[in-house]
């Protein structure tokens, strides 16, 4: 199973043009799906149900070798399902960097979004092929697929930045995105306190 490198590493060439869209040479490949999103879609019981009942795949991770280490700079495509969960688009887990680094997505095919929230203020930026969506520092990011086919984009971050996904289960993203009768609908986000509404 392809791995990441051991460092020092020499120059190289990494393609993700390959048709299966992965990069090459390959890296490690995470698969999610929906019974790993547990607690992140609004319609929780949905999610449960769903992956009971077949457990599909909302999206892969596919990382090129090089090291999430200090001074490298990793890459990785995303490729996200179309699809809804009780409206809500489908999504990544969404994540910060406990090391506050920036990070830079382009989109590559399909149509998406990018949701980022830095604990008080939401930014929604719309992800077309060639566009590149940036994220300064301190801001948590999440990706959806807001089109009905497959949304795909390459990621570059600086590799000691990391992934902290439990800050996202307890402060949220600010908005969830949800398909409306024509189009984007972005509302607010409720964070689950265990108290009834
Ligand atoms: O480094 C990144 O921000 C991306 O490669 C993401 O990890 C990727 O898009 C998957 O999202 P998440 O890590 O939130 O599951
Ligand atoms: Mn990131």
């Amino acid at each position: 199973m392809p791995s990441f490198l051991a460092p020092p590493l020499q120059p190289l060439r990494i393609r993700f043009d390959s048709p299966a869209a992965t990069a090459e040479p390959a890296g490690p490949l995470l698969v999610r799906r929906m019974s790993s999103l547990e607690g992140l879609f609004e319609a929780e019981g949905l999610r449960r149900e769903l992956a009971d009942a077949g457990d599909p795949i909302v999206y892969t991770v596919a990382s090129s070798p090089v090291p999430e280490l200090p001074r490298e700079l990793p890459q990785s495509l995303t490729t996200i399902a179309p699809g809804t969960l009780g409206g809500e688009f489908y999504m990544t887990k969404g994540h910060q960097h406990p090391d506050p680094q920036g990070e830079i997505y382009l989109c590559l095919r399909g149509t998406g979004g990018l949701l980022t929230f830095d604990g008080a203020t939401t930014s929604w930026i719309e992800m077309t092929p060639g566009v590149i969506g940036y994220m300064p520092p301190g801001w948590a990011h999440r990706s959806i697929n807001t089109g009905d086919e497959e949304y795909q984009f390459l990621a570059v971050y600086p590799g000691s930045a990391g992934h902290d996904y439990q800050w996202v289960v307890e402060n949220g993203m600010g908005e969830r995105i949800f398909q409306g009768p024509t189009g984007v609908v972005r509302r607010p986000f409720r964070v689950d306190t265990g108290v009834p509404a």
